[in-house]
């Protein structure tokens, strides 16, 4: 036989001692998918007795789907002054996403705002530069069949949960009117834009 890399013989790699180690690979890739499923079942929405959002505490391992700023509206959340918003969406939301170009039930879409800094408060930055500061509250996006539907909520900072808002609340009918796809502002969330126009759901503007 012709001895490879440094005088190894070929079957020494396919030796014995290798396949007690297949077999542990295979029970640890067991317990990984366990742990998976576990992951995401743990993924979908909780609620507190009065029918609040409990805040998903790891949403920042979800899916970053795009970040806007002074996009709020005086009757959401804190209002009042100019934020970021950095949104989030469970990763298998946006896997369901891609596959069917619209949300499966259980979807949480989470947006972070963020208070907005710039030249005023660091000198010598660009008299145009913003960047993020401190967190100001969430808002959510829910897509749950056994509430009706989607609703959403405000989770103040530092809250471990947040209240709907109510069926009449402006929230429902500008996300409705102008949200390109399932009441949701896909058009302004880059990376999604493509999934939804080749499965159809994608809604043409209506920007009035
Ligand atoms: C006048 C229109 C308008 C109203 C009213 C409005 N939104 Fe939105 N909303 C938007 C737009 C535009 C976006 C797109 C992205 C952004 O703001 O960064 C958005 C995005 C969102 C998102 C991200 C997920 C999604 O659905 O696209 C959440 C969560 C959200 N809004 C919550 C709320 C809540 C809560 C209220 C009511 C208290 C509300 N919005 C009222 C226009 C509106």
């Amino acid at each position: 036989m012709q001895p490879i890399h440094g005088g190894v013989q070929r079957t020494d790699w396919l030796a014995p001692p290798f396949s007690p180690h297949i077999g542990t690979m295979t029970k640890i890739t067991k317990a990984a998918l366990l742990l998976a499923v576990a992951a995401l079942s743990g993924q979908a929405q909780q609620y507190t007795k009065n029918g609040d959002l409990v805040m998903p505490k790891d949403y920042r391992d979800w899916v970053f789907l795009s970040s806007s700023v002074s996009m709020s509206y005086p009757e959401e959340g804190p209002g009042g002054h100019a934020m970021f918003g950095n949104l989030f969406v469970q990763p298998a939301a946006r896997k369901q996403f891609e596959n069917t170009g619209t949300w499966p039930d259980k979807t949480v879409l989470l947006m972070e705002l963020r208070g907005v800094g710039g030249a005023s408060t660091d000198s010598f930055l660009n008299k145009d530069a913003q960047f993020q500061t401190e967190i100001m509250g969430y808002e959510a996006h829910v897509k749950d069949s056994t509430r009706g539907g989607w609703a959403f909520y405000f989770i103040p900072k530092d809250s471990a949960s947040g209240k709907p808002f109510d069926k009449t609340a402006k929230c429902f009918s500008c996300h409705a009117d102008h949200g390109a796809v399932d009441t949701t502002f896909v058009q302004y969330y880059p990376t999604l834009v493509a999934a939804a126009k080749k499965h159809g759901t994608y809604k043409e503007r209506n920007k009035h």
